[in-house]
């Protein structure tokens, strides 16, 4: 797949070193698309993947280094960890090998703290912790990153680079805040397709045919978020603007917005959300 350029992304046409991908599943594999739209050369990167698609493998025609032995690995600049945590204890030691006196670590790992980083890898190693979502892979993703104190301002602009290539970056400096992150940003698009799945279920109970009801939340919920994404309205004043008074919007709305209603879910379900995501860290 094609990741179009994401807004405020720079050009890698001009990196020279080594970015080393671990991991090109979902997540990994989104970014190396978001990477080779910015112009990184191919022959830049090498990548780690037990089970590599045919689409990776092609690249090796351009000069990517799909699994070669550490030894062959030069010139480091960052390492990307895109595994699976629950892999993290065995895989992450394995990489020490790779790491070059300049090399910058991005894990975007869910849960995998800085400290586990720091223990898994060598000492003084320069890391950054990021959180994406999935948009990544339509390069209109949103990534929260926290670097440990090793991180020079070189390396923090590289990061956001290869961040930035599928969509937009913030920088946090309190790692504690990723748990919250994750559970907005992170786990957020999922409530996102909820929101199209109860209004297909609910539009199907007024009366209308699955399909219909399923291809009028799509759009909406789509059309919604694009129209938000392009406003400078904030979200409040832009649900005013389509709501008359004593209208078929705000007979909805006094559901929704009732004591028991939407802002109080939701702050349920992120807070559960928050909980979990402290359980599962290390
Ligand atoms: N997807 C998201 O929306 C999202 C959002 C935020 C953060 N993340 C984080 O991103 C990471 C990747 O998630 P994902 O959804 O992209 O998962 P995924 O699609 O399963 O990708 C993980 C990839 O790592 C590969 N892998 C397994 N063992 C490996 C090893 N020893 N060396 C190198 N590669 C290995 C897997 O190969 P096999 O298939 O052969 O196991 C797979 O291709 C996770 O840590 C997740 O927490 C994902």
């Amino acid at each position: 797949m094609t990741t179009p350029t994401a807004p405020g992304a720079r050009t890698l046409a001009d990196f020279a070193g080594t970015i080393v991908l671990v991991g090109a599943g979902k997540m990994g594999g989104a970014m190396l698309d978001g990477w080779l739209a910015l112009g990184l050369p191919a022959a830049s990167v090498v990548v780690i993947e037990p089970q590599p698609t045919p689409e990776l493998t092609a690249l090796t025609s351009r000069g990517l280094k799909l699994n070669p032995p550490p030894t062959a690995v030069r010139d480091t600049s960052a390492i990307v960890i895109a595994i699976k945590p629950q892999v993290a204890p065995t895989v992450v030691p394995t990489l020490v090998p790779l790491l070059a006196p300049d090399t910058v670590v991005l894990s975007i790992m869910a849960g995998r703290t800085l400290a586990f980083l720091e223990s898994a890898l060598a000492p003084n190693t320069a890391l950054v912790r990021a959180m994406p979502n999935t948009p990544a892979a339509i390069g209109r993703g949103i990534t929260v990153a926290a670097p440990n104190t090793k991180v020079s301002q070189r390396q923090r602009e590289l990061v956001h680079t290869l961040l930035a290539a599928t969509g937009l970056v913030e920088w946090v400096t309190d790692e504690g805040l990723m748990d919250a992150v994750t559970a907005v940003s992170g786990s957020g698009p999922a409530y996102v397709f909820l929101l199209a799945e109860a209004l297909t279920l609910a539009g199907t109970s007024a009366g209308l045919p699955p399909d219909l009801a399923a291809k009028l939340a799509r759009a909406t919920v789509s059309g919604s978020g694009e129209l938000l994404n392009r406003s400078l309205l904030d979200p409040a004043t832009l649900r005013q603007n389509v709501t008359s008074p004593g209208g078929t919007t705000a007979a909805a709305l006094d559901v929704l917005m009732a004591p028991d209603g939407m802002a109080q879910l939701m702050n349920k379900a992120v807070m559960a959300a928050t909980k979990r995501s402290r359980e599962l860290a290390g």
